[in-house]
């Protein structure tokens, strides 16, 4: 994966349109198909004390999730990346897609609060790397900033 490539997409497909859902499912598609081995690649908003499901590529995943829970909750709460290279090892972990084996979760952040998530999930084991981490968390921030959250 050509990250710097990629990076170049992302900042061309963000310039010019702040709308958070519509940059969402751009990301998510770009992510979908740059990185290889994912069966999940997408977004969950913060709506109160629940995380929503935004634009995602993969099959249809659970809508909301409480702050705290899985994955995805649990990276919010904590305002932290979570790197998962085993998914059944993760204490309250949600299955969507039974095909997840690891999973990486970035908060997105706007005005120093998180306003939703980043989901990629992968059926290899120990899918993500550091390059990985700091690629996906380079097109969070990237994608954060190029929306407006409220
Ligand atoms: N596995 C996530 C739920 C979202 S799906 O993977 C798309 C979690 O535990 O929060």
């Amino acid at each position: 994966m050509d990250y710097d490539l990629v990076a170049a997409q992302a900042r061309a497909l963000f310039e010019g349109e702040r709308d958070a859902v519509a940059n969402a499912a751009n990301l998510s598609a770009l992510i979908f198909g740059a990185f290889a081995g994912l069966n999940w690649a997408g977004v969950y908003f913060v709506r109160g004390e629940q995380l929503v499901l935004g634009p995602f590529q993969g099959k249809p995943a659970c809508v909301r999730i409480a702050r705290g829970a899985g994955v995805c909750g649990t990276a919010w709460a904590r305002d932290e990346t979570l790197v998962v290279p085993d998914v059944h090892a993760f204490p309250g972990h949600i299955a969507c897609d039974s095909a997840s084996n690891s999973e990486i979760v970035v908060p997105l952040r706007s005005s120093g609060l998180v306003v939703g998530v980043l989901d990629v999930d992968s059926p290899l084991p120990d899918r993500f790397a550091a390059s990985d981490r700091e690629a996906l968390e380079a097109l969070a921030a990237l994608y954060a900033a190029s929306s407006d959250f409220s």
